[in-house]
């Protein structure tokens, strides 16, 4: 029995390693609320960062890292769910631009994947002007994808 167990769990660990954390979606809907859950995290942590570099909350580098490393997992989960057929329609703000575009939106999401993961990195540093710098780059990322994705 022991090994039976074993070597499921072993089945499953696989499965997740090869196929990564995507998420997998019954209908449209699903998808559409998984993506915009995800944004609602992302503009949060995102905002709480925003108050430190306009200098309107206080610089406490710890709990600054700590939301950058956040913004930077939340990068990566929202665009499986926004190529979902049909999920342009609905409750929702998806441009059908996204299909239209498929390469130019997950470049889009690659650079802002790329953008989020050098936040995070450079908030580890000394830099606050290069941590501003990058939380500007960032902010252009958003805008980047919601004009030609979004209605
Ligand atoms: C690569 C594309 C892309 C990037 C980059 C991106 N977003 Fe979005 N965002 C979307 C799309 C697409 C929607 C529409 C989701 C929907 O309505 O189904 C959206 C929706 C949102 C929403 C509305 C969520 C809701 O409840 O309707 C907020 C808030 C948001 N984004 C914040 C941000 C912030 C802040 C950033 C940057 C830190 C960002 N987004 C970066 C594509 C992107």
């Amino acid at each position: 029995m022991k090994t039976l167990a074993q070597a499921m769990v072993m089945v499953v660990v696989g499965t997740l390693i090869a196929g990564g954390a995507l998420a997998q979606f019954a209908k449209p809907e699903d998808a559409i609320k998984y993506r915009k859950s995800v944004m609602v995290l992302i503009a949060q942590h995102f905002k709480s960062m925003g108050a430190v570099v306009q200098g309107k909350a206080e610089y406490d580098q710890q709990a600054f890292v700590a939301n950058a490393e956040v913004v930077k997992m939340l990068a990566t989960l929202p665009w499986e769910a926004s190529l979902e057929p049909g999920s342009d329609k609905g409750d929702t703000t998806l441009s059908p631009a996204v299909f239209d575009k498929r390469e130019d939106f997950e470049k889009t999401a690659r650079s802002f994947e790329t953008a989020t993961a050098k936040l995070a990195e450079t908030a580890k540093g000394s830099d606050f002007d290069a941590v501003k710098a990058q939380f500007g780059e960032v902010a252009k990322s958003c805008k980047g994808c919601h004009k030609p994705f979004r209605k």
